[in-house]
């Protein structure tokens, strides 16, 4: 049975409040445009192409907040600091990966509270991921 008893609330993921798989993609691919022009960023990217890296990194993104587990079921545990070790980030690649991130976030029209949450996460787990003094 799958019907929801009159008067009772809903339990929705962030995922899907915030609009679901289609909201993750464009947050993913605005921010790779920005990437894909930043001469800091770009050479760090080891693939000529930067879709697959979208693709990691949407899938991961959508998988945090609630959504499908694709993300594990290609790519195993995220163990992301550990993902990062053979990338330089210092706080140079930090600060110029959030402000394309702070971009495209601006772009999704996402409410105060909505843009808060992820903002508050995103600038948390870029701190964390910085492995190199400079
Ligand atoms: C702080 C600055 C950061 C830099 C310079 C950076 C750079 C990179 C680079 C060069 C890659 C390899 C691209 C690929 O082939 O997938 C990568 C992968 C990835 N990054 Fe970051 N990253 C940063 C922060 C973050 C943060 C904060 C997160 C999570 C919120 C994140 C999530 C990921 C994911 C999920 C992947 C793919 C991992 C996999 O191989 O499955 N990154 N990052």
């Amino acid at each position: 049975m799958n019907e929801i008893p009159h008067g009772t609330v809903q339990e929705q993921t962030f995922y899907e409040q915030v609009g679901g798989e289609e909201t993750f993609r464009r947050l993913v691919h605005r921010f790779y445009e920005g990437v894909a022009g930043d001469p800091l960023l770009r050479p760090m990217y080891p693939e000529e192409d930067l879709g697959p890296a979208e693709e990691r990194f949407a899938l991961f993104l959508m998988q945090y907040w609630g959504g499908p587990r694709t993300y594990s079921e290609n790519r195993g545990h995220p163990r992301l600091r550990m993902r990062h070790a053979p990338f330089a980030v210092d706080r140079a690649a930090h600060d110029a990966w959030l402000t394309h991130m702070r971009a495209a976030l601006d772009g999704l029209g996402l409410t105060e509270q909505q843009d808060r949450t992820l903002w508050t996460y995103l600038t948390y787990a870029a701190a964390s991921m910085i492995n190199r003094e400079g």
